[in-house]
């Protein structure tokens, strides 16, 4: 997008401001209407939890049950812990869910760049190209945040259908809980988020400058050819819970291939609220390179 020059008169510097407003908001956000003749279809389903904290299976159980409730097809279901004893406890109860999934894994695997770290340790054992839709959520810390992101994603077999029935539509790659969606770089939070997860002002950005810095050391980890997209292309999915197309053309080419390295570099024993390392531009570039590849991020709501 082009600067508002700084020569130019007052009225044309509004209108100037004005026309970059509306370029903002004219990204293709929502989808359009979907053509039925291109519809996909969604046939195996992967769910990716990370489950740290098993005080808060119930609610990952929740999700996983929805999804088998509401899809016909094979439904996979890969855990990840970080020991053995919880890993166990996993384990005894998806052996009695075992005949409604076509196979589950539990896997204690390093403790790594938080739930995505563990999630791209997951992809590698598991790569997410055999499944036309993934699901990934996490046993988030903050309730307030991870009740709204599960409601808006999968706790129930209804919001399930909704996600699976976005991801037919071709131009969509991937979805989130409607109100944690923010596109552009110059995203704060909004009023409605705020209300959900009752923080105190909206003034918090969602691409602070050293986070952005941190975008641009881990973009080129990812082995993509082209530099860190525009401002204007950046997403967040924030809490990292999300669906996605197993196959977007977006992760095509060298994501996969340079997981190893992005996990190399993500922090090991990694503590929440230690601003600015790796894991707050990771938790950036998976949308972003969704988004700025052409994809469209749904907006799930229950
Ligand atoms: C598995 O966990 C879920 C959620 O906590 C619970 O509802 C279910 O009864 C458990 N199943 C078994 C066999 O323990
Ligand atoms: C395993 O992890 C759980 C949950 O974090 C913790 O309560 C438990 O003490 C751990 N057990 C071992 C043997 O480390
Ligand atoms: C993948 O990496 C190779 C070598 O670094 C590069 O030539 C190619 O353009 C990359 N592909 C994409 C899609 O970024
Ligand atoms: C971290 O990334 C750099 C490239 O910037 C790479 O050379 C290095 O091998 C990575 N570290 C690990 C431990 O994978």
């Amino acid at each position: 997008m082009r600067r508002c020059a700084v020569g130019l008169c007052g009225s044309c510097v509004v209108a100037c401001a004005v026309l970059q407003l509306r370029q903002l908001q004219l990204l293709p956000e929502d989808p359009s209407p979907m053509d039925p003749a291109v519809r996909m279809d969604v046939s195996a389903v992967g769910i990716y939890v990370q489950a740290a904290n098993p005080a808060l299976w119930n609610q990952m159980y929740q999700c996983i049950d929805s999804v088998v409730q509401a899809h016909g097809g094979p439904v996979d279901v890969f855990v990840s812990t970080l020991n053995e004893s919880v890993a166990e406890l996993y384990r005894s109860n998806l052996t009695a869910a075992s005949s409604r999934l076509r196979r589950w894994e539990v896997q204690v695997l390093e403790n790594r760049g938080a739930d995505l770290g563990q999630f791209f340790q997951q992809v590698l054992r598991e790569p997410m190209d055999q499944y036309e839709a993934v699901l990934k959520i996490h046993t988030k810390k903050l309730e307030l945040w991870r009740n709204y992101i599960l409601e808006n994603l999968c706790a129930s077999p209804a919001v399930v259908k909704r996600a699976l029935e976005a991801l037919k539509d071709p131009k969509v790659h991937m979805a989130g809980p409607k109100e944690f969606i923010f596109l552009g770089g110059k995203a704060t939070f909004s009023q409605a988020m705020c209300d959900i997860i009752q923080c105190r002002t909206t003034k918090v950005q969602l691409f602070p400058k050293q986070t952005v810095q941190a975008m641009e050391r881990a973009w080129p980890l990812l082995g993509q050819a082209v530099p860190l997209p525009p401002a204007r292309r950046f997403a967040i999915v924030a809490g990292s819970c999300f669906w996605l197309r197993g196959h977007s053309t977006a992760l095509a080419g060298n994501f996969t291939a340079n997981l190893p390295r992005l996990l190399g570099n993500m922090t090991l024993a990694y503590r929440p609220r230690s601003a600015h390392q790796i894991e707050h531009a990771v938790e950036r570039l998976l949308p972003t390179l969704v988004y700025s590849s052409g994809g469209l991020i749904a907006r799930l709501s229950a």
